[in-house]
């Protein structure tokens, strides 16, 4: 309940909820705010990060439309600095203050683009903010991205990393991207294919990594289409809860609910999510370590692989809930790396590297992180 209240009171303040976007088909059109775009220098980036870790920026600017990236691209502002897309700041570490110029998009719209009796076409503006769009769609019934509910973070971020939870993942639902090529100032379109999408990984994280500013990108949700409830924990969810009636909004709640009991809230308790990925492992070694933890948990993957759960072998490591100074291993989702308060990066990135080691002592597997360290 206090979940949802959050959420009707993010919308509040969205204009996803203003009666005209109900009304008419094509509510948002893109909006270009004409303020001047204005350049700051060394600011603190504490309210740009969920890890909540101090640190400064030398140069930071805000992106409302086009012409601003265009303008800054066009005086060569990206030639002699480091530059950092920073959206909501959900899955990245800041390890020591940035040297650089920080681009914080800002651009805000919807646009529904195709419309018929079974699906809708529609592009978003790489500032919106994720869960309120997964909201969004689940009023108006528009299906495809409800397990995807509660990420933290913005619509740009999302095909960086091809965000993915509860037997979902964005690229299930992806038509194309646009993006801002920072070399020319042109916007050039993706499709699903050329992002090369995998797990948690796309080419804007590896090939083609600071090269291109998401823009929007165009999905593709469906009227009355099935249901995902692949994912163990939903089903057991549903069950527990004897839940009978298994829709789209069952399968929200679900999801707030589940997320809601494990994660940490972001307004009480710094974390980046998942810090470290799943490892993928042989079947090879699966066997034999299955031999020796009978309840080690591994989903069998489409190459014959086999996917460790990673908050399983922190568990079992026995970290969960490891606390040092203002750091730790959050207590209820081993996956999750917390800062109680006031840490710097460094104590974060020590906690990790303590982690892999300890899980690689034990079960001979070297965890990645997931989150990008700056
Ligand atoms: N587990 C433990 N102990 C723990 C945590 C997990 O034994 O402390 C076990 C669970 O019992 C379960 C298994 O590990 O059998 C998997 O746990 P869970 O369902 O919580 O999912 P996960 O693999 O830990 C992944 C994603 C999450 C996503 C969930 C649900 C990655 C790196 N993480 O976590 O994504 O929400 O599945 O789909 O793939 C994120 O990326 O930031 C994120 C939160």
């Amino acid at each position: 309940m206090g979940v949802l209240k959050r959420l009707n009171l993010n919308l509040a303040n969205n204009l996803f909820v203003q009666p005209s976007s109900i009304l008419f088909p094509k509510y948002r059109i893109f909006e270009a705010i004409s303020e001047p775009m204005e350049f700051q220098q060394n600011i603190s980036l504490k309210s740009f990060n969920t890890f909540n870790i101090e640190c400064r920026a030398a140069n930071f600017a805000e992106l409302h439309s086009l012409e601003d990236i265009r303008s800054i691209i066009d005086e060569g502002r990206l030639n002699n600095q480091t530059v950092l897309i920073l959206g909501g700041g959900s899955n990245l570490l800041f390890t020591k203050d940035f040297d650089g110029l920080v681009l914080h998009p800002c651009f805000k719209g919807i646009e529904l683009l195709e419309e018929d009796e079974k699906s809708v076409k529609v592009r978003v503006a790489a500032g919106e903010v994720w869960e309120d769009f997964v909201a969004h769609t689940v009023e108006k019934g528009w299906m495809g991205i409800e397990n995807l509910a509660l990420i933290p973070g913005l619509m740009g971020a999302a095909p960086m990393q091809n965000i993915g939870a509860y037997g979902v993942e964005l690229k299930d639902v992806f038509d194309h991207l646009r993006a801002v090529d920072l070399h020319t100032g042109n916007l050039v379109k993706f499709s699903k294919e050329e992002c090369e999408f995998g797990y948690r990984t796309s080419i804007f994280k590896t090939s083609h990594r600071g090269q291109f500013l998401i823009y929007d990108v165009c999905m593709n949700l469906k009227k009355n289409s099935e249901i995902n409830i692949s994912y163990r924990a939903l089903r057991d969810y549903f069950e527990q809860n004897k839940i009978v009636e298994i829709n789209q909004r069952a399968v929200f709640d679900a999801v707030v609910a589940i997320r809601d009991s494990k994660l940490p809230k972001p307004e009480e308790l710094g974390s980046a999510g998942s810090f470290f990925k799943n490892p993928v492992v042989d079947q090879s070694k699966f066997e034999n370590l299955k031999k020796e933890y009978l309840d080690i948990v591994g989903y069998p993957q489409e190459n014959g692989q086999i996917k460790l759960a990673a908050g399983w072998l922190i568990d079992r490591a026995g970290l969960k809930g490891y606390r040092i100074g203002n750091v730790g291993v959050h207590e209820k989702q081993a996956l999750v790396l917390v800062n109680y308060g006031g840490a710097t990066g460094k104590e974060v990135f020590d906690l990790s590297v303590f982690v892999q080691e300890k899980v690689n002592e034990k079960f001979s597997v070297w965890l990645e992180p997931e989150v990008n360290m700056v």
